[in-house]
């Protein structure tokens, strides 16, 4: 793999928030977004999302789905939501995936299917700068 172009474009910045039809209603009405996705829900990722369409990426808005959601802690401790991760996109989510381990990197889940169809892992912010780290591979048709 070329060390330099390991990561791939940055595809999203996730928010969580603790309303999410009220985030989105800020983003349509404050910020006068009119592309925005229908909220969904992700089950095995305990997450409801919606894609706030821009043009230089997507802010993806998720609120906890289910009583087990990873997110809930972090919005315990963040009421009003808050920046909750960084999402790049790589070419090969198992390579990438070995490669952040061999690395020193703790990978914190096997590749599963995230909200764009496509498998991803989240790595360790205690490891990437107090980020938390989505790789999320390239969909093949562009979206
Ligand atoms: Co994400």
């Amino acid at each position: 793999m070329d060390y330099k172009t390991f990561l791939g474009p940055m595809n999203h910045i996730g928010i969580a928030v603790p309303d999410i039809e009220a985030a989105i209603d800020m983003y349509r009405t404050v910020f006068g977004v009119e592309d925005i996705t229908e909220p969904a829900d992700l089950p095995p990722q305990g997450v409801t999302y919606a894609f706030v369409n821009l043009p230089t990426g997507q802010v993806e808005l998720i609120t906890p789905y289910g009583d087990m959601s990873p997110i809930s802690k972090f919005l315990k401790n963040n009421p009003k939501g808050g920046m909750h991760h960084l999402c790049f996109e790589v070419k090969d989510i198992h390579e990438a995936s070995l490669l952040m381990a061999e690395r020193g990197m703790r990978v914190l889940n096997e590749p599963r299917i995230g909200a764009h169809g496509t498998p991803v892992v989240f790595l360790h912010p205690g490891d990437a700068g107090g980020v938390l780290i989505e790789l999320m591979e390239t969909p093949k048709e562009p979206h």
